[in-house]
């Protein structure tokens, strides 16, 4: 099978030294890279700025902005005939306007105007679409929603505010969220054992 795979944070600048982001570091996005590279699949992971090492057999695209993400993202679908699994943060907003020299203080009004990011996993078409919910309230209930609305085989439910999961941390504890209705709550585990789980879920849906 083709994956195609979105991790870490993206940023929007504001000016060169300045940008929007969020505290992901692309573990889980590179574990479930590696875990389908190992299993044979061939993998493309779009990666936004983190500081991992590639997985071996992996082909890799960085990436910056979300803007960029879903450039890379639609070229690398191809045809439309892979696995697309989104665990990457993608920052939903953007600074209307990128300075094109850092910002003197005198020239901030206190206010950032902003512009809406395109919604990635929400707007491409393949086969199969696996995608996450960074939640910290509401998990079930946003999990399902996010499912049903953005056309999802299932949803890696991700309560971001529980200790050792979520952001930064090597383990995740989750739950998986099918389009069926069919609820399985993992118990805390490493990122790359959460993430062969997602691949062999995938594997089923070929
Ligand atoms: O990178 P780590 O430090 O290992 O942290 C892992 C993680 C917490 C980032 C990961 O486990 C996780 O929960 N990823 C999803 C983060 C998120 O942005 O969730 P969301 O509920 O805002 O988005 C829902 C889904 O839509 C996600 O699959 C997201 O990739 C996708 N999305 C969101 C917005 C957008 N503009 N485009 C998207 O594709």
């Amino acid at each position: 099978m083709r994956f195609v795979v979105t991790a870490g944070p993206t940023r929007e600048y504001l000016d060169p030294v300045r940008f929007l982001s969020n505290p992901s570091t692309g573990k889980m996005g590179f574990a479930v890279a590696r875990a389908a590279a190992e299993r044979g699949h061939e993998v493309v992971l779009v990666a936004g700025p983190v500081g991992l090492g590639t997985p071996k057999g992996v082909v890799r695209i960085d990436v910056t902005s979300a803007r960029q993400m879903f450039a890379a993202v639609k070229e690398s679908l191809g045809d439309g005939d892979c696995v697309f699994v989104a665990t990457a943060a993608v920052a939903d907003w953007r600074p209307v306007k990128c300075a094109a020299q850092k910002l003197k203080k005198s020239q901030m009004s206190g206010t950032i105007r902003l512009a809406r990011n395109p919604d990635i996993l929400k707007s491409v078409k393949c086969r199969h679409k696996i995608g996450f919910a960074a939640e910290t309230c509401d998990l079930m209930r946003e999990a399902a929603r996010k499912c049903h609305e953005k056309g999802l085989e299932m949803v890696v439910a991700n309560d971001v505010t529980q200790k050792n999961a979520g952001f930064g941390s090597d383990t995740n504890k989750v739950v998986f969220v099918k389009k069926n209705g069919d609820v399985e709550a993992l118990r805390m585990m490493g990122k790359l054992a959460v993430a062969r789980r997602i691949v062999r879920f995938a594997e089923g849906l070929a």
